[in-house]
């Protein structure tokens, strides 16, 4: 069977992504970061679409050159159509809308979401995949929820944050202590050094498989902030203290739930997705949960963690499959829709 190959979008928040996939198989995943949100702390968004437009054509032609293709050999152009940013969104869209026009082939939708969830199933040489119906830990930026996952898109949230993503928790606290933005692998990189028994946060009292994370936040804000009353260099001669044992809570907080829902739902395929998927404590724990609770898990390859390309073209193909198209009059969406 000839694979299909599939050019793949991704623009929703600050990483301009364009990836080629022949089948399950990733010939290329270009990411442009976005620098210019350093020194403001947090993603701008009117910032964010501007170099959107600057870089989604380089971004697609190294792509193109990455794989040794053709737009001419293109079967279909996948795009994330949402959720995220309205005016990152529809640099990617507009792109789209214009190159399947002129290349007249079809345009497949894809959620962002879901396609964290199902960079699980891109070929890396082998490895083995989760089978349904699986439990995915699908943590970034933006969200933080527990989905149960029936089938490629049939996943239902069964938990989710009240407040705080776990990505905004690392984030937050790394701005607390005068870390950059994004924060998040720099607690990590710190954590590495630290003891992580060193300091204690209360952690959360929510119910089901709810999470929050704003209450852990004020509490590391607060003491921080007392102690540094006593000793201006508090933070500097405790960081990696600090890192190592907020991560380790949040890490923690997220863990509970999981296992919570594993054994509630008496599910044991047990994945995670999503940018804070790239932190080592997270996939340490994961993977511990196979000798601790009987748990077969799955970590993403840690290209396919953050926001790429790559997992929206994996989205992509089974949609091809399906058939499932869409016309060019359609507006991006920027909160979820969908039921995952
Ligand atoms: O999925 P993603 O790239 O973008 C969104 O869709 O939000 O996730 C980005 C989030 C950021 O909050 C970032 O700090 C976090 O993922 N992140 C990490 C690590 N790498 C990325 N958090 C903790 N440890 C990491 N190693
Ligand atoms: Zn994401």
């Amino acid at each position: 069977m000839n694979e299909p190959i599939i050019l793949a979008i991704e623009s929703s928040c600050d990483d301009t992504s364009a990836a080629i996939l022949q089948g399950r198989r990733v010939l290329a995943n270009v990411i442009a970061s976005q620098d210019v949100h350093k020194k403001y702390g947090g993603v701008v968004p009117e910032l964010a679409s501007r170099a959107h437009q600057q870089n989604i054509v380089p971004v697609v032609d190294n792509a193109l050159k990455e794989s040794g293709l053709t737009k001419r050999d293109l079967s279909a152009i996948a795009f994330t159509r949402g959720p995220g940013l309205l005016g990152s969104l529809l640099v990617g869209t507009s792109f789209v809308k214009g190159l399947a026009l002129g290349l007249n082939i079809p345009l497949i939708e894809i959620d962002h979401l879901q396609a964290h969830i199902l960079a699980h199933f891109i070929d890396s040489g082998g490895n083995n995949v989760p089978a349904f119906p699986f439990l995915c830990l699908t943590v970034s930026g933006g969200h933080s929820q527990i989905v149960l996952v029936r089938d490629y898109f049939d996943m239902e949230i069964i938990g989710k944050t009240i407040d705080d993503a776990a990505g905004e928790a690392f984030d937050k606290s790394a701005k607390i202590l005068g870390l950059p933005y994004p924060g998040g692998p720099l607690i990590d990189k710190l954590a590495a050094e630290g003891d992580a028994l060193s300091f204690n946060f209360p952690k959360p009292k929510i119910q089901g498989f709810d999470y929050s994370f704003s209450g852990l936040k004020t509490s590391f804000l607060y003491f921080i902030r007392d102690e540094l009353k006593n000793n201006p260099l508090f933070i500097e001669e405790n960081k990696v203290n600090l890192a190592a044992s907020i991560q380790r809570i949040i890490v923690e907080v997220l863990m509970d739930k999981l296992i919570k829902a594993s054994k509630e739902l008496q599910i044991n395929q047990i994945a995670v997705a999503g940018g804070v998927s790239a932190n080592s404590e997270l996939r340490k724990q994961i993977m511990l949960g196979q000798a601790k609770y009987g748990w077969q898990s799955f970590i993403p390859p840690f290209n396919f963690t953050t926001d790429n390309a790559a997992m929206v073209g994996i989205a992509g193909y089974y949609k091809y499959l399906k058939k499932e198209f869409i016309g060019l009059d359609f507006a991006p969406y920027a909160r979820a829709l969908h039921k995952s």
